[in-house]
């Protein structure tokens, strides 16, 4: 590992993972854990671990004093200690191409138990094709866990490319700005983590859900660019990627249209992957919220595949299934994909994708694949040989079709092209997709409740071509809006924003926000619009997935340093914990658990 600066200190000279042949015959001193030790018979060997890798430190009583063959001896795993002696090359035939400093090793001359420590409850090392400890295990003992390599390169990587970003926005003229943690909530689409007032006793302040008004105020207060390395907190069901507290770039800049504002971020995001060793290249294209929810079925399509979804409800004739005649006539589409070379696949591969558009909760999975000479399968009654016929489809291919409104037939088909794309035979055409997605709506109405609620969040600019349908079909009304996605992963969300109050009114009132509602929890916000807003739009990058995606880690757990689980506990320190009734009276509170 590349270090720029010395981290010699008094206790010791070098790293245990910097050395190399051109230190033989250098005295050291090193500190650092005890990762394995062997005994072989008046000679040890200590495998000596600190965050630059490991060095094998041999003593022998021809260099080693008494009292150190004793402790050297005696040496239990993850102690930490520290060791004097003088760096050897090793014999050829003892070299160990595995490990940077395979080519020498430490004779030690001294040793000293600095950190005793107690009988690791997970390895730290392990053999190889050892499996890990289960993960609640892992994170119970999490600091023997951050131990391991794996882990501590994700956070070296994590740091780098913080700093790189931070260079990156600070050389386009953005300012570093802290915003408050103890605020006003933010309402971005999640419930808000709340903090109780003792000196205000009923109040309460909520931890932000992200910087968005703060960063808007400090565009109306002239900032013109702002970034922060932002902690945002939601309480909302957790997945893999996501956490209760993460960290987003969050970014602002005043005087800017959709296009400065994905050219600030493609910066970013290359110099990012840049960090990581990946050349990619901006701009990235620009697909329409609408167009890639028909072609893939998802606002965040993984373009890195070229399999699409295709309405063939047109091309459905008399001799199809009443059911998919009777789902268009009620306002539903036959949407289909057709996937390359998987005309072959079994039985259970096909219904491992019937089981995703269950799941989806579509009627069900219809499935023909086309052979050398003809359709075979169960779907090809139900589809009739009008439709067959009128299907350009290759030999080899497999129909995977779906029947319904489109809110059942996206996601259903989604799932179906993310687990068809994974067949061996099909191209892919890149490893690195990013894409622009445009033009979202501005609001979204749960097809089931009926209930309309904002698509991003309620600061968001109507789309100028569609400000008369704010008032008449606000439903069909776009925003200025954008997400950046790759690979099928959103990265990062933004939008231009509303500056007027009267605008930003009717759009609280389309959410069902009462006027003095409005005032009671935005009326700060208005007033700041009404004295003088320059027009603004920003972006936030989701950082914990940025790392996890270019680290290759499964799970957003893996890259920050102290994470909760999926049940949004802290095993290791043990949060969150029941407070005593005296420290809940002084904030003026009772619980009913
Ligand atoms: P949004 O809510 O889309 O936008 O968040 C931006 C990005 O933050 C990441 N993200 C998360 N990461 C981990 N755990 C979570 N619980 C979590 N929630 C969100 C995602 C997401 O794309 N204020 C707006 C931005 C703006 O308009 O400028 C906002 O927060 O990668």
């Amino acid at each position: 590992m590349n270090e720029p600066v010395s981290l010699a200190t008094t206790m010791r000279t070098h790293l245990c993972g910097e050395l190399r042949e051109s230190h033989v015959g250098t005295r050291v001193r090193l500190g650092g854990w005890v990762h394995r030790r062997r005994n072989l018979g008046g000679l040890v060997f200590v495998d000596l671990r600190d965050r630059f890798g490991l060095v094998q430190v041999s003593f022998n009583p021809a260099s080693a004093t008494g009292e150190a063959m004793q402790v050297a001896e005696q040496l239990t795993s993850e102690a930490v200690v520290l060791i004097e002696g003088c760096v050897v090359a090793r014999p050829p035939e003892g070299r160990n191409a595995e490990l940077a400093t395979g080519a020498i090793e430490v004779l030690a001359e001294t040793v000293k138990v600095v950190g005793p420590a107690t009988t690791p409850a997970i390895p730290v090392a392990r053999g190889k094709g050892e499996k890990l400890a289960a993960e609640e295990l892992r994170l119970k003992h999490r600091i023997l866990d951050l131990r391991r390599s794996e882990l501590q390169a994700n956070l070296v990587m994590r740091h780098r490319l913080l700093q790189r970003a931070r260079k990156a926005l600070s050389d386009e003229g953005f300012l570093e700005v802290e915003t408050p943690i103890l605020t006003k909530p933010t309402p971005e689409g999640a419930r808000d983590y709340l903090v109780p007032s003792r000196v205000h006793p009923g109040e309460f302040y909520a931890l932000p859900q992200s910087p968005q008004i703060y960063k808007q105020l400090l565009m109306v207060a002239g900032f013109d660019r702002y970034f922060q390395i932002a902690r945002c907190f939601r309480d909302e069901d957790l997945r893999a990627d996501r956490q209760p507290e993460f960290t987003q770039i969050d970014i602002e800049a005043s005087f800017v249209a959709p296009d400065d504002v994905q050219r600030f971020v493609e910066r970013v995001l290359v110099e990012l992957w840049g960090e990581a060793g990946h050349d990619i290249s901006a701009p990235f294209p620009r697909l329409a919220w609408r167009d890639a929810m028909e072609r893939f079925g998802v606002d965040k399509p993984d373009l890195r595949f070229g399999v699409e979804i295709a309405d063939v409800s047109q091309a459905v004739g008399e001799d199809a299934a009443p059911f998919i005649r009777e789902a268009l006539g009620a306002g539903g589409r036959l949407r289909a994909l057709s996937v390359p070379g998987a005309a072959e696949a079994s039985r259970k591969e096909i219904d491992g994708y019937a089981a995703i558009v269950k799941e989806a909760k579509a009627g069900g999975l219809i499935w023909a694949r086309r052979t050398g000479s003809g359709w075979e399968g169960q779907g090809v009654r139900a589809l009739g040989n009008e439709l067959l016929g009128r299907l350009v489809a290759k030999p080899g291919e497999l129909v995977l079709a779906v029947v319904g409104p489109d809110h059942v037939t996206s996601p259903a088909l989604h799932g179906v092209r993310s687990l068809a794309v994974r067949r061996p035979g099909i191209v892919r055409l890149t490893d690195h997709a990013f894409c622009w997605i445009v033009d979202f709506p501005l609001f979204e109405t749960d097809p089931v409740t009926g209930i309309r609620a904002f698509a991003h969040h309620p600061f968001t600019s109507p789309h100028p071509d569609d400000r008369d349908r704010l008032t008449t079909d606000p439903d069909r009304c776009r925003a200025l809006h954008y997400d950046a996605v790759y690979n099928g992963n959103e990265l990062g969300s933004g939008s231009i924003r509303i500056t007027d109050p009267a605008m930003q009114a009717v759009v609280f009132e389309l959410l069902g926000i009462e006027a003095q509602d409005q005032q009671r929890r935005f009326g700060f916000l208005l007033d700041a619009l009404a004295s003088g807003a320059p027009p603004h739009g920003g972006f936030a990058l989701g950082f914990d997935r940025i790392v996890m995606l270019l680290a290759q880690a499964p799970s957003l757990r893996d890259v920050i340093a102290f994470p909760k689980t999926t049940a949004a506990r802290a095993l290791f320190e043990g949060a969150p914990t029941p407070v005593s009734a005296a420290d809940l009276e002084a904030l003026h509170l009772r619980s009913l658990a």
